[in-house]
């Protein structure tokens, strides 16, 4: 009742599959070499016919007697049978079959990518998606920023306007708050701002700061550092506006309706992303060399 099972000589898919093939080759080339015995004993008995026993001895064509033709004949066909068994089988076996099968679905892959590429660059998807920090969740993380109209913030690691409206402003909201920089942001301020709590971001590690700023090594620490603030504020400069975007949920920009020639930008703000939710005009006066507006954007 508990005896031993008792095993069964198991042999795989594939390798059945090669049997049979074999097998199936076999049988065409047995059929091809009696084709072939057949074929010289039909040759002989041709000849035989014709020039002994003088079957059809008048029967010629272009002079030549009957036999060659028919011998001729028959070759052709035996040349048939030989190519079909060495080309056309062998070609279409079902190895050949796959392999045809695989290229034409590597095409198809190939295909769907260019496609994919194409789509993908006809209709780019917004990259700026919303990133959470976990230390951040409970902080509405802000971007405040000038830029000119073609997104200009700065030029030799300086601003390109003086706009006193606008740096009351900036003093204003950033007031008691975190402001978070790159390190030329910071090295851009002849001395750190008062009661704002600075966190510059360098790689270096042995970067000296002044007592009281906080020194990070990347964005993540950074909004680390700042997580007591409800309101932390990226103040700049482009590289850091690039790499916090995604985190942002406000942007105050002053956006100077002007084009600037400059080496620092302000990254695209993507209109489906951020919503104006204010927009305050200023004009042109004799404090104020260009015309500018304080707008805020709210992440949607
Ligand atoms: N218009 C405005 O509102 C406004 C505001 C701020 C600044 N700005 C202007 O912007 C310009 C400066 O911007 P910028 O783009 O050249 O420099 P930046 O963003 O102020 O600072 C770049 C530096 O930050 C550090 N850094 C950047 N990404 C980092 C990361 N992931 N991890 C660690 N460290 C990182 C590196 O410092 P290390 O090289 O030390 O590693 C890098 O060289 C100036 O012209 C300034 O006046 C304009």
């Amino acid at each position: 009742m508990f005896g031993k099972k008792k095993e069964t000589p198991q042999i795989d898919k594939e390798q059945l599959e090669l049997i049979e093939t074999a097998q199936k080759r076999i049988k065409q080339k047995k059929r091809l070499y009696a084709h072939f015995v057949v074929f010289l004993i039909g040759a002989v008995f041709l000849i035989v016919a014709n020039l002994v026993l003088n079957i059809g001895k008048d029967v010629t064509f272009l002079g030549i007697d009957w036999f060659v033709f028919a011998i001729l004949a028959w070759l052709f066909l035996f040349v048939y049978h030989l190519f079909n068994v060495f080309v056309t089988s062998k070609m279409l076996s079902k190895k050949w079959e796959e392999k045809q099968l695989n290229k034409l679905v590597e095409k198809q892959k190939e295909r769907i990518a260019q496609l994919q590429q194409q789509v993908e660059k006809d209709y780019p998807l917004s990259t700026e998606k919303k990133k959470t920090i976990t230390s951040s969740k409970n902080s509405e993380i802000t971007l405040i920023v000038a830029a000119g109209e073609n997104d200009a913030i700065g030029k030799d690691n300086q601003l390109i306007w003086h706009l006193s409206d606008d740096l009351k402003r900036f003093k204003e909201l950033t007031n008691g708050h975190h402001i978070i920089m790159g390190r030329k942001t910071f090295e851009s301020f002849p001395k750190p701002l008062p009661n704002r709590t600075h966190i510059v971001i360098s790689r270096q590690d042995n970067y000296q700061v002044p007592s009281g700023v906080i020194l990070v090594n990347n964005l993540e620490d950074a909004f680390d550092a700042a997580k007591a603030d409800k309101q932390p504020f990226v103040i700049g400069g482009g590289e850091i506006y690039k790499q916090a975007m995604p985190y942002a949920d406000k942007i105050e920009l002053t956006r100077v309706h002007e084009d600037f020639e400059a080496d620092t930008f302000f990254p695209k703000i993507d209109t489906t992303i951020w919503k104006e939710s204010q927009n305050r005009y200023h004009a042109k006066d004799e404090k104020h060399q260009h015309a500018f507006s304080f707008i805020t954007y709210i992440r949607q």
